[in-house]
C-alpha cells in the first residue's frame, strides 16, 4: 500500500490491518503510551473545502506520532493560482513525508500520487471519503465485536459517503442496502463493483425496506460541500429519507447509528436525522468521530515510516 486513495485500492486484508493497528494506537494513546513512530516526518494537508474533524484530527495525529503537520489552503497556494498540480506534487515531495489532500475532483488525488513520489491520503473527493469510512469500520467493530456478517443500511445521497462505505462494507463481509431517491443513487462504477457481491448489495429508493433488520444505520448530509445551490432541491427530493424514530423501529433492536458529521438535526432544520434520533445515538456517533483520529494515524504508520 504506497497510498490511501481511494477504498478499493485496498484489500480486506490491508483495511483490517488499518484497523488493528488503529485499535493499538487507540489503546495506547488511552494508557499514556507514547509512540512517536514518525518522529522528524512533516504531512503536508491540503484543503480545498473547509473541515473541521479532519484537520484538526490529522493535525493532532501527526503530532502524537511526534511529527509535523502543515496546514495548507489551496487558495493561498500557487495551486489556487493555476500552477498545474503534477507540479505542486514534484514540489511538495521535496520537502514533505505525505501529503493529505481534500479536494473536489478525484483526478486531482490520482495526479498528486501519480506525478510526486511521496505517500497520498485523500481527506475528501466529491467521489470519495475513505479516511473516514476506515474510522467508521473501526467504530463498528468496537460495538459490534465484528464486521462479516452485518447487515449495514444507508439511508440518503448517493454520494462520496456512500461510495466509499458500499466498498468498505463488502469488503470487510457486512451486506449493504442503499436507499437513494432516483437520480441521486452512488456512482455507477461502485455499482458496478458492488453488483459482483450479488445478494448482499441493494439499491432501493424505499429507506423502510433499506433499515429493515438493519445493524448499523448510516446517513450523510443531502447537500454535500459544493453543491450548495442545490439545497432547496435537493430538499425536496430526499424527502422520507431520513433517519428517525419510525425508521430506527424498522432496524433491529441494538442497531447503532453513525453520521460522518457534519450534521443537520436542530430542531426546526431537521434534515438527513432527527435530533431525537441523532441524541439517542450520540455515543456512537462521536465515538465515530474520535476514531478519526485513530484510524488516520495507523494509515500514516502504514504509510509514511
Ligand atoms: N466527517 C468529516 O470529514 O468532517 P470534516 O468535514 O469536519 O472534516
Ligand atoms: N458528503 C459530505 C461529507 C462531509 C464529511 C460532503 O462531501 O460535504
Amino acid at each position: 500500500m504506497k497510498h490511501l486513495l481511494k477504498l478499493s485500492d485496498l484489500t480486506t486484508e490491508e483495511i483490517l490491518a488499518i484497523l488493528n493497528l488503529a485499535d493499538q494506537l487507540k489503546y495506547e494513546n488511552k494508557h499514556g503510551i507514547a509512540h512517536h513512530i514518525l518522529r522528524g516526518k512533516t504531512l503536508g494537508m491540503i484543503f480545498a473545502k473547509a473541515s473541521t474533524r479532519t484537520r484538526v484530527s490529522f493535525e493532532t495525529g501527526m503530532y502524537q506520532l511526534g511529527g509535523n503537520a502543515l496546514f495548507l489552503s489551496s487558495s493561498e497556494l500557487q495551486i489556487g493560482r493555476g500552477e498545474p498540480v503534477r507540479d505542486t506534487a514534484r514540489v511538495l515531495s521535496r520537502y514533505l513525508d505525505g501529503i493529505m489532500i481534500r479536494t473536489f475532483a478525484q483526478q486531482e488525488v490520482d495526479d498528486l500520487a501519480e506525478y510526486g513520489t511521496i505517500p497520498v491520503i485523500n481527506g475528501l473527493t466529491d467521489y470519495a471519503h475513505p479516511c473516514q469510512v476506515l474510522a467508521d469500520l473501526m467504530t463498528i467493530r468496537e460495538y459490534k465485536k465484528k464486521l462479516d456478517g452485518l447487515k449495514f443500511a444507508y439511508i440518503g445521497d448517493g454520494n462520496n459517503m456512500a461510495n466509499s462505505l458500499i466498498v468498505g462494507a463488502l469488503k470487510t463481509g457486512m451486506s449493504i442496502s442503499v436507499a437513494s431517491p432516483k437520480g441521486y443513487e452512488p456512482d455507477t462504477g461502485v455499482l458496478d463493483f458492488a453488483k459482483k457481491y450479488g445478494n448482499k448489495f441493494v439499491l432501493t429508493d424505499n429507506s423502510e425496506i433499506a433499515a429493515e433488520g438493519a445493524d448499523v444505520l448510516y446517513t450523510d448530509v443531502w447537500a454535500s460541500m459544493g453543491q450548495e445551490k442545490e439545497a432547496e432541491i435537493r430538499k425536496a427530493a430526499f424527502k422520507g429519507f431520513q433517519i428517525n424514530d419510525k425508521l430506527l423501529t424498522r432496524a433491529n433492536s441494538d442497531a447503532i447509528v453513525l453520521h460522518c458529521l457534519p450534521a443537520h438535526h436542530t430542531v426546526g432544520n431537521e434534515e438527513e436525522i432527527t435530533d431525537s434520533a441523532f441524541e439517542k445515538h450520540a455515543n456512537e456517533i462521536f465515538d465515530e468521530a474520535e476514531n478519526r483520529l485513530h484510524a488516520q494515524k495507523a494509515v500514516m504508520v502504514k504509510l509514511m515510516d
